[in-house]
């Protein structure tokens, strides 16, 4: 402390190193020049460059701004963990923070930009005085010619953007929130629209996503007896899922579901702050993001002991008939919704025959009804692909309205969730949730289900269990 200078900085917080003479000359040299890669997926810039066309031709005439965006403040000084806007990376491939994509139209096509923030490199004062992008502080960077070369566009210094000489351009709700103007709802529901059909190169992230997941769920399943043995909780299985998702991908893809007991039934519980408790179910929902960004979402309910109950197993079969008769109706040529309306079938009628309908299946099934969702209020399926609920900008028509096809990857989760406080409930059935979510690809004849190295009927999910719990 004693060798630190005071004036000129008192009243400040801390000396300046930029403004030491003698210390930007020491640190701008003698560093070894060594060039790094753009991360970039083999195959990537050419489905991006794909996606750029198939926008261009939806919206000829328009100038087009896309953002990467930047990483929200968690708390001061330090923000989130920076992931990149799925709009922008569908459409380049590209996950740099604060770059900026722009398509103007010519004849014919669209001229793409990126640009991009340079790196500082040593000999830039930026090099230690830039937290954000000195890489003295972040590591080596691509350079804007590595990534001009690895996507194939021209890239340029996002310096020399500028938003305000694109008046009357559409800019993606990512790059309106960026430059502080209105978000083209026509961008967004036309990227939306285009999203919901994936191309090869897209479906096998989601393969490799939902391939992690699975492992995700082997290695969190067995960690189930400790978790239970040494008081560790909810928690701890959601850390382990994070801890795997965050190993083989990118991380989750959304805040991890685990939930025991009574708190199955709750929808999105997140908190995980309770115990895993021996007897009851266990309700994981957990998805790996890729590397790429395209996520998985899988559902599966455990019998924490390894063996169902009776009242258990009843449950977990209605949910599974249910499941069925939602996947069957997945091939191209259905009507999306069709696979909501099969399964809805199967639920009503189950627990009116459990007593639990103070109406008729019929009743119940009428839009004017829906008794039976007090036990199901949610969706029970989404599109699937860089957002967990993919394409959410798509309007009714081009989505719930819309018929299957090939490409389309969706879920199929239907649940049931009787709350532990529920009085209309026979107390054996309080506090048990159960959901099945596989992640399915709309195939040339029919489906796939990407996620079904997960068994889905009782006896299966039971043996998983014990096999993954004996197997520490
Ligand atoms: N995990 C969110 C969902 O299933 O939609
Ligand atoms: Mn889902
Ligand atoms: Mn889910």
């Amino acid at each position: 402390m004693t060798n630190l200078p005071r004036p000129p900085y008192a009243g400040t917080r801390y000396p300046r190193l930029a403004e030491v003479d003698a210390f930007r000359d020491w640190i701008a040299g003698g560093w070894a020049d060594e060039p790094v890669a753009p991360d970039l997926a083999a195959g990537a810039a050419a489905a991006a460059a794909e996606h750029r066309a198939r926008l261009g031709e939806r919206l000829p005439d328009a100038t087009i701004v896309a953002a990467a965006g930047v990483a929200p403040v968690r708390n001061d000084d330090a923000s989130y963990g920076f992931r990149a806007d799925s709009a922008f990376v569908w459409l380049t491939n590209c996950q740099a923070e604060d770059a900026v994509l722009v398509m103007t139209p010519r004849a014919g096509g669209h001229d793409a930009v990126l640009f991009l923030p340079a790196p500082f490199r040593p000999g830039e004062t930026g090099f230690f005085a830039n937290a954000l992008h000195g890489e003295l502080w972040v590591g080596p960077t691509a350079g804007l010619g590595a990534w001009a070369e690895a996507l194939g566009i021209e890239v340029r210094p996002l310096a020399e953007f500028d938003a305000d000489r694109l008046g009357g351009a559409h800019f993606s709700a990512a790059a309106a929130r960026r430059f502080g103007v209105p978000a083209s709802a026509e961008l967004e529901r036309a990227v939306s629209v285009l999203r919901m059909v994936k191309d090869p190169w897209e479906i096998a992230q989601l393969r490799q996503a939902v391939d992690a997941s699975v492992a995700g769920f082997a290695a969190t399943v067995a960690e189930v007896p400790r978790a239970i043995e040494e008081g560790l909780g909810e928690r701890w299985l959601q850390g382990t899922f994070d801890r795997h998702a965050r190993t083989l991908g990118n991380g989750p893809g959304y805040s991890t579901i685990v939930g025991s007991g009574p708190h199955a039934p709750t929808l999105h519980w997140v908190r995980c702050d309770g115990p895993v408790l021996p007897d009851a179910l266990l309700l994981l929902d957990m998805g790996v993001e890729a590397r790429t960004l395209y996520t998985a979402d899988v559902t599966r309910t455990f019998p924490a002991s390894g063996s169902f109950s009776p009242v258990q197993r009843d449950v977990h079969d209605l949910v599974e008939k249910a499941h069925r008769a939602g996947l069957a109706q997945i091939r191209p040529g259905t009507a999306y919704l069709d696979f909501h309306f099969a399964a809805m079938e199967v639920i009503a009628t189950g627990l009116h025959d459990w007593g639990l309908l103070p109406v008729s299946v019929d009743e119940a099934l009428s839009p004017q009804g829906q008794h039976h969702r007090r036990y199901l209020a949610c969706g029970i399926g989404h599109h699937l692909g860089l957002d967990v609920h993919d394409c959410s900008q798509a309007h009714y028509e081009d989505y719930m309205g819309a018929d299957l096809e090939p490409g389309v990857v969706m879920t199929v989760e239907p649940g049931l969730y009787f709350h532990a406080h529920d009085l209309t409930l026979p107390p054996e059935l309080r506090g048990i949730g159960v959901r099945l979510e596989d992640d399915v690809l709309v195939t040339e004849t029919g489906s796939e289900v990407l996620s079904d190295a997960l068994p889905i009927d009782a006896a299966g999910v039971e043996e998983f269990a014990r096999r993954q719990m004996g197997a520490r």
